[in-house]
């Protein structure tokens, strides 16, 4: 492995230190925290350092506009937040190589023949708030304004509250018809979460589909009550039908096909050494190649859920907090892609949902990879090597050269 982006990509290196988690490792970035604001700073300073006219849209994303915003513009950007704990790459290297980019083109003399922008989703990784991809939900209209504005972060601060300390009217958040009828194309270019092009041999490749992903929150109640006091057999524990539940996801998904279910948050609640807890939540992402599937393994799980609840005498609300359809990349942005990157460009799936995704059912979209040597992502040891890195500024160079 040769040195990591962070030392190719100066942008990376800019923000290599915003946001690090001390406690968990890796980078800690959520919607309008403190770190998250940082890195909006930076990117609007990056943005008119080249130049580029930026401005918030009414649902938090960031628009830079190279020339005047209009009909069929090139948008290409990412995401800046993170998941707890998350890489350095996983959407900051999608906005740096696109600042890059037209950095490079401005270098050049090139002067697009199109509105062409960078844009940098909000709350992409739905850390937060739970939804996967708000910002550009709320754009595109596939969450109303009055869900969004209901959801509740960890400490139970709303959305409304969180964007109204902000400054950002939570009236004006919604659909934004003419900002997405606006937009001719949109190109993410993004770190791969897998090891496709390790075993391609190639830096880059371009996205054929995404899988249908969804989360849903199992909520067990049972009697809260003192460890000591309370004999075995008088217990109405929700961690114990809690850890059932999750012992029974792995087999589940196993016997269903190319499904990947995950319970990587849990809660107990109130969370005491010598306490019988008296909630107990966890947290499952779910996934497949056919949604059917997906809401078949769902169910099995669910199934599995309430025979543990009633094994241990407790309540269990199950409550779907997020879904992302399944999407298949229309063939014309990505053959034009192909074409200009002079054919042969690989093209993968990916069991990683991304802002292009949301927008690809409104306006043609494309995705780039660039590759992960270890194929490890949402975590700090999320990679992409220097040659790697540069070789996606330059292919997504490439694509703005010809497509603006
Ligand atoms: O969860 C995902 O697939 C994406 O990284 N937000
Ligand atoms: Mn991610
Ligand atoms: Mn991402």
């Amino acid at each position: 492995m040769t040195d990591s982006g962070a030392t190719v990509l100066p942008g990376l290196a800019e923000i290599a230190e915003v946001g690090r988690d001390t406690v968990r490792g890796g980078y800690s970035r959520h919607l309008l925290d403190g770190a998250e604001r940082d890195l909006r700073d930076w990117f609007v300073e990056r943005a008119e350092r080249l130049g580029l006219d930026v401005e918030h849209d009414r649902n938090g994303n960031t628009w830079a506009w190279w020339g005047a915003p209009g009909p069929d513009a090139f948008v290409t950007g990412s995401h800046l937040d993170s998941v707890p704990g998350g890489g350095a790459f996983d959407g900051p290297l999608g906005v740096v190589s696109a600042l890059d980019a037209v950095a490079r083109l401005q270098q050049e003399g090139h002067r697009p023949s199109r509105p062409t922008a960078i844009a940098v989703f909000a709350e992409e990784e739905g850390s937060r708030f739970g939804v996967a991809c708000l910002g550009s939900r709320l754009l595109s209209g596939a969450i109303s304004p009055e869900r969004a504005l209901a959801l509740t972060d960890v400490d139970g601060t709303s959305l409304e509250a969180v964007l109204t300390s902000a400054g950002i009217d939570p009236s004006a958040v919604g659909p934004d018809p003419d900002r997405l009828a606006g937009i001719g194309t949109f190109v993410e270019l993004h770190v791969e979460q897998g090891r496709g092009l390790v075993d391609l041999g190639s830096p880059v490749a371009l996205a054929s589909s995404i899988l249908g992903h969804g989360r849903w929150r199992f909520r067990f109640s049972g009697q809260g009550n003192h460890a000591g006091a309370t004999l075995m057999t008088d217990r109405r524990d929700p961690v114990v039908a809690a850890a059932a539940a999750i012992a029974a996801v792995p087999g589940i998904a196993r016997a269903a096909a190319d499904v990947r279910a995950t319970v990587g948050r849990l809660r107990a609640v109130p969370g005491g050494t010598n306490v019988i807890a008296s909630t107990a939540e966890f947290w499952l992402d779910a996934r497949a190649g056919e949604d059917t599937v997906t809401r078949t393994v769902v169910g099995a799980i669910v199934a599995a859920a309430e025979d543990a609840a009633t094994a241990n005498g407790c309540a269990l609300e199950v409550t779907e907090e997020s879904w992302s359809s399944r999407v298949d990349f229309p063939e014309g942005p990505r053959a034009a892609i192909d074409r200009v990157l002079e054919g042969d460009v690989p093209v993968l799936p990916t069991g990683a949902g991304h802002d292009a995704g949301v927008l690809s059912t409104h306006v043609p979209s494309a995705m780039l990879f660039v590759r992960n040597p270890t194929g490890v992502s949402h975590a700090p040891e999320e990679w992409s090597d220097a040659d790697d890195c540069a070789a996606g500024v330059e292919a997504l160079t490439t694509v703005m050269r010809a497509s603006t």
